[in-house]
């Protein structure tokens, strides 16, 4: 035995903080298992790990590769497509919270042109995920084929099981759109990673709307609602691929060019290396892997002049969205509360008036997040979804505030559209300030669709 392998032994190379109970990936289309680099396999299409129906048989799915591979991987140089309904059905999985992935290669197969894929997807006929949608029109350059990512949270119930179907859109009769998959995802994960613990009073999503009183709203996200993952960042730093996260196969971007307004030119991105201290009353340590807490970008602590540190999210109007804020002070400079006191903007309206990590974690290299609930309206303000700018903008504390560093910072975002059950949208609100007051008010959204997108 070599040295180096006796030291893998040692130290295996993937320390997961979480193992979960049910991982299944399902390289759709292939026949063979397939091992890919992040030694994972993706099972093939006949696996019986789970079932696949077709109720429709005179127009049978087929199991094609892309017209032009390029460089594509696992799990895209295969895909199932179909111009009728097809299922996948999970009958092991029940009660639990899951991850589903859904991967497209938006590309055209054999004489399926890219352009005719439209297509709904439903989970147990009664959640809808996708709606008449084209992977294709997701393409940042339509000449610049890359895949197309979609990630869910859904809670499957005690008594029920889950299945995934694929849904053609037949309205023209005369020119019939077919459906594709190339890759599914079901992970389990661990219940209120991002759905409220009831019984954890501490925890608050707060509301970036405060009322005529100045008083800011609570919100819960309630395992009945399916989320949408939307935007996941390592802030400061590179792409945490889904191998390297903590268990879940997330994935993290990284945050610039894409979003990060731009580099301002004191904006500082920061690596210390050392350990997390997760014994301080703090976070579970599956939460993000241990680079996203120990990169950030901050303000640089002596600059003088005034501006905010922007990154900015494409979304659409008339949903809700959880944004969940990463933070940790691993900076010696901060040794104690008020070192750094920052303000938190999300969508231009003052989420975190005072903003203090040391205050939240007590010491150093402890890792805190902060959730915060905004729902994006349209410009004018009518019934119809747009594209619109989400800002998440943090700006140094008032100089009147007593503190060492005028400095801001933050390791990493999360962003979640709420899937709501009615096309009449009541919120559950309640209010954070004074106890005493936990009052539930219902207030009306104007959210025009049942649907994510
Ligand atoms: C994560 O935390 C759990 C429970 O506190 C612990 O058992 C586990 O060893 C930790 N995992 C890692 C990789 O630190
Ligand atoms: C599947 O594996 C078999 C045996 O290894 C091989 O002959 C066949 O070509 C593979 N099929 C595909 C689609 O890779
Ligand atoms: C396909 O699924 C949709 C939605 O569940 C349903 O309305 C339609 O009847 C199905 N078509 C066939 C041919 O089963
Ligand atoms: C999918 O699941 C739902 C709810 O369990 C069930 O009603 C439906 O028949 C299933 N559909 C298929 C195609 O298996
Ligand atoms: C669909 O889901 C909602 C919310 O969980 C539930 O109230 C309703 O009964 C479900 N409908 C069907 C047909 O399963
Ligand atoms: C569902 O899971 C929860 C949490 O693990 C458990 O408390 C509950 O008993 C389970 N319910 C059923 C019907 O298995
Ligand atoms: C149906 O598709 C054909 C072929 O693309 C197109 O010419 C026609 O306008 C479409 N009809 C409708 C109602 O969209
Ligand atoms: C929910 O919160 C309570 C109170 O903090 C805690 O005791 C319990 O362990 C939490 N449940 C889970 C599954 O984390
Ligand atoms: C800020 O300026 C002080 C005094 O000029 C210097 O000692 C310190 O190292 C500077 N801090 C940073 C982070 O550049
Ligand atoms: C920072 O953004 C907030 C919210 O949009 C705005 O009120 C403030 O004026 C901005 N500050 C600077 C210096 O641009
Ligand atoms: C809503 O606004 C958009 C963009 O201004 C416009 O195209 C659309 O017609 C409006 N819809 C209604 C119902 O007023
Ligand atoms: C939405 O629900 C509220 C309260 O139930 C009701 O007053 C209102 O008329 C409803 N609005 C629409 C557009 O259905």
């Amino acid at each position: 035995m070599t040295i180096l392998s006796f030291i893998l032994l040692l130290y295996p190379l993937v320390a997961n903080s979480y193992i979960p109970d049910y991982n299944l990936a399902i390289n759709c289309g292939s026949s063979n298992d397939t091992t890919t680099l992040d030694s994972r396999t993706w099972v093939g299409d006949n696996s019986n790990l789970f079932t696949f129906t077709e109720p429709k048989i005179t127009k049978p799915s087929l199991k094609l590769p892309p017209n032009s591979l390029s460089n594509a991987q696992t799990p895209y140089t295969t895909a199932r497509i179909s111009l009728s309904n097809f299922t996948y059905y999970f009958p092991i999985i029940t009660n639990y919270t899951v991850f589903l992935r859904l991967h497209f290669y938006p590309t055209s197969y054999q004489n399926f042109d890219r352009s005719n894929s439209l297509f709904s997807v439903e989970v147990n006929n009664n959640l809808t995920l996708l709606k008449d949608f084209n992977p294709l029109l997701w393409l940042d350059h339509v000449d610049d084929v890359t895949p197309i990512i979609k990630e869910y949270c859904i809670q499957i119930k005690p008594n029920e099981k889950l299945n995934i179907t694929f849904i053609p859109n037949n309205i023209n009769q005369s020119h019939p759109s077919y459906a594709f998959i190339n890759g599914i995802e079901v992970v389990s994960m661990p219940s209120f990673l991002y759905y409220t613990n009831l019984t954890d009073t501490n925890y608050h999503i707060k509301s970036v709307e405060f009322d005529s009183n100045q008083y800011q709203y609570q919100y819960q996200v309630l395992n009945d609602k399916a989320l949408e993952m939307v935007y996941r960042v390592n802030v400061g730093d590179n792409q945490v691929p889904p191998s390297k996260d903590t268990g879940m196969f997330r994935n993290w971007d990284n945050d610039f060019p894409l979003y990060l307004e731009k580099q301002y030119p004191q904006s500082v991105s920061a690596d210390y290396g050392g350990h997390l201290n997760y014994l301080h009353n703090s976070i579970p340590n599956y939460t993000a892997p241990e680079v996203v807490y120990l990169t950030a970008r901050s303000y640089g602590m002596n600059v003088t002049e005034d501006y905010n540190v922007t990154w900015n999210f494409e979304v659409d109007s008339t949903f809700t969205y959880i944004v969940r804020l990463h933070f940790c002070e691993f900076d010696w400079h901060i040794k104690k509360e008020n070192d750094r006191i920052f303000q938190i903007f999300i969508d231009n309206k003052l989420a975190e008036p005072v903003a203090d990590v040391i205050s939240w974690t007590g010491i150093r290299m402890v890792p805190v997040h902060k959730d915060y609930v905004v729902t994006m309206y349209s410009p004018d303000r009518n019934r119809s979804s747009q594209r619109v700018k989400l800002s998440i903008k943090l700006q140094r504390a008032a100089k009147t505030i007593p503190m060492k560093y005028h400095d801001v910072t933050l390791n990493g975002i999360e962003i979640f559209k709420i899937r709501e059950e009615d096309m009449n949208l009541s919120l559950k609100w309640k209010k954070v300030h004074g106890r005493h007051r936990k009052k539930v008010r219902q207030v009306y959204h104007p959210i025009c669709a049942a649907i994510l997108q």
